[in-house]
């Protein structure tokens, strides 16, 4: 069984890290991986703006650089303080259908407790991939 609330709150943990002395809005992210670990991300901002390393793809990129894969992982969570559940930004959805697999549950929440849960197809149908 995924603990979906502690997925959400490694997410929060990783907001609560966020660099953004630019735009001030925090998003976190957090992958489960199937040993019970977490990876955790925050967006990191840069005065040269487009520069900035999203929250989810700093996860991800977390996530290889420590030696994991797609395989490796359960489940992400992605949190921002929006209305509605966060929303990840198109490349973010590019670079998710690289390094997870398909079926991949995504969490997304925000602050208030909402969240909706959906796949990384789900985020990205007729995704580009050249690998599968
Ligand atoms: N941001 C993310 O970290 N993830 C998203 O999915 C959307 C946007 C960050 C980038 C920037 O630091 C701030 O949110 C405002 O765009």
């Amino acid at each position: 069984m995924i603990n979906k609330t502690e997925l959400v709150n490694q997410a929060v943990k990783g907001m609560n890290r966020a660099y953004t002395p630019y735009s001030k809005f925090n998003v976190g992210a957090s992958l489960l991986l199937k040993d019970g670990s977490y990876v955790i991300g925050c967006n990191v901002e840069n005065a040269s703006y487009g520069l900035t390393n999203c929250a989810e793809r700093t996860a991800l990129f977390k996530l290889v650089s420590e030696g994991y894969n797609k395989d490796d992982v359960v489940a992400m969570a992605i949190v921002g303080e929006t209305d509605d559940p966060i929303s990840p930004c198109g490349a973010c959805r590019q670079v998710m259908a690289e390094l997870l697999d398909r079926n991949t549950l995504v969490i997304l929440a925000n602050l208030k407790g909402d969240t909706k849960e959906t796949t990384v197809e789900g985020l990205l149908p007729y995704m580009f991939s050249d690998l599968k």
